[in-house]
């Protein structure tokens, strides 16, 4: 059967939504505008979201909840369609558990102007922005997220639903666990080793490890620490 729609997006994010559909088209060398999506949701989602944030003149995605949703040939190239955690890693959850759909059956979608080492491995489901590196040896989990103009130094190893924001950059042999945000213009430091969970400030040098579900951030990058509703 010939697929009906070029991608299906698992999971729906108005503004993430124009970026992913133009990441696919380059990544295909197609035009944006012509692409067939498709967009599974488990929440409520329609054309309306999408107006001011995409150009009138693309096609309009077909929209299928969850519920109605048999995985097949149909579908074309399914990726995640939502990257920020906790959403990513959730919708994830929902869509195996109801469909059984096995994570090696999403693709992998590169903008042509990514640097990635022959040696590097890309994990099902990962999506790599224009200008971004990802150095020699590197090991990125399921569903990573490389944003634009970011650095995956050499030999790092990446657990599932990482993402690392524009500008930001990770030395050599750096560890993250899942669920792992770096924020933009971030620099970590080589061997450091970031938590399930861990996020990382804008613009913050991180030195030393992060345990999981911490928040550091500054420079040197310090750990967050909440306010009590006192104060
Ligand atoms: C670190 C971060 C997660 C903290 O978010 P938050 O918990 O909502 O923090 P708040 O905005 O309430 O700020 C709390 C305090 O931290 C400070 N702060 C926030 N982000 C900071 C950062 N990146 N570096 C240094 N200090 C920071 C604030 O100035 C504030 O200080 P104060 O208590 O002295 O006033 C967030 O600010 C951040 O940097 N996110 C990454 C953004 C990003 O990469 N966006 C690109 C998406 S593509």
């Amino acid at each position: 059967m010939l697929p009906a729609h070029d991608l299906t997006l698992l999971g729906f994010g108005p503004h993430a939504y124009p970026m992913l559909v133009e990441l696919a088209a380059a990544h295909w060398g197609k035009e944006a505008p012509h692409l067939r999506i498709q967009v599974i949701h488990n929440l409520p989602a329609s054309n309306d979201l999408l107006e001011g944030v995409m150009p009138a003149s693309w096609n309009s995605p077909v929209f299928t909840p969850l519920e109605k949703w048999q995985p097949s040939e149909a579908d074309g190239t399914c990726m995640l369609g939502v990257l920020r955690e906790p959403a990513a890693s959730a919708v994830w959850a929902a869509v195996h558990a109801a469909t059984g759909l096995s994570e090696t059956a999403l693709g992998v979608m590169v903008h042509p102007s990514a640097d990635i080492a022959p040696s590097a491995v890309l994990g099902p489901g990962t999506w790599v922005q224009p200008n971004a590196t990802v150095a020699t040896m590197s090991k990125l989990g399921m569903c990573s997220y490389v944003n634009r103009h970011a650095s995956v130094g050499h030999h790092n190893v990446w657990g599932a639903f990482s993402r690392i924001n524009p500008g930001a950059h990770t030395a050599g042999s750096v560890v993250l666990g899942d669920r792992v945000t770096i924020g933009m213009g971030a620099l970590i430091r080589e061997g450091t080793r970031l938590g399930n969970g861990a996020v990382v400030g804008a613009g913050s040098l991180v030195l030393k490890h992060v345990g999981e579900d911490q928040t550091v951030m500054g420079v040197p990058a310090k750990l967050r620490i909440p306010r009590s509703p006192a104060s």
